[in-house]
């Protein structure tokens, strides 16, 4: 995929959008309505509005290695924040995606720079459920319930941000750990409520 493949691409995707719809992009333009906060890992497989068949307008999203909901993070306090206070979402989505990168890296003692402290986020969720991840022999399976741990970690993350706990008490904002199996496409619904 190069810059002009880009260009091409999207100059199609934006004519068929309108061949249905004439006023598709004079109505997008007018502003956003979505019900749903997505935080989900920047992995190039795991493109949300495509797993969820979702429309623009639909997904607020946020991602970043792993999906993490780190306290000191800024820029995912700022999005939850304008999420939940200002477009009032009902929804928050945490999505981890087996054979994500950032959790293998977290399982292994590689030295990798400037990614370390944001891969020790994950290695203690590692350390806290040492037990039961030691007892998996299979290296797959072992990744793939790191992933549930870690969306569901973030999970436990976000509920206790202010914003979000109010919200959860007085407007009934709800909190989902999904995960995405690459495998089969499917998302797996971590029960996280
Ligand atoms: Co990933």
């Amino acid at each position: 995929m190069n810059i002009q493949d880009i260009m091409k691409k999207n100059k199609s995707w934006s004519e068929s959008k309108t061949k249905g719809d004439p006023e598709y992009f004079s109505n997008l333009i007018k502003g956003q309505v979505p019900k749903v906060l997505y935080i989900g890992c920047s992995d190039s497989r795991v493109a949300v509005e495509q797993i969820m068949g979702a429309d623009l307008g639909e997904i607020f999203v946020h991602r970043n290695i792993a999906n993490l909901v780190v306290q000191s993070d800024l820029n995912v306090l700022s999005v939850i924040n304008y999420a939940v206070i200002h477009l009032k979402v009902e929804h928050i989505i945490i999505c981890g995606h087996y054979g994500c990168g950032g959790v293998q890296a977290a399982l292994s003692d590689s030295d990798l720079g400037d990614l370390n402290p944001w891969i020790a986020h994950i290695k203690e969720i590692y350390t806290k459920n040492q037990k039961e991840l030691d007892s998996i022999t299979d290296d797959t399976r072992k990744n793939e319930r790191l992933v549930e741990l870690n969306a569901l970690s973030q999970c436990q993350n976000i509920s206790k941000i202010q914003a979000v706990a109010q919200a959860q008490n007085e407007r009934k904002l709800q909190i989902h750990g999904l995960v995405f199996n690459m495998n089969t496409g499917l998302l797996i619904d971590l029960n996280y409520n």
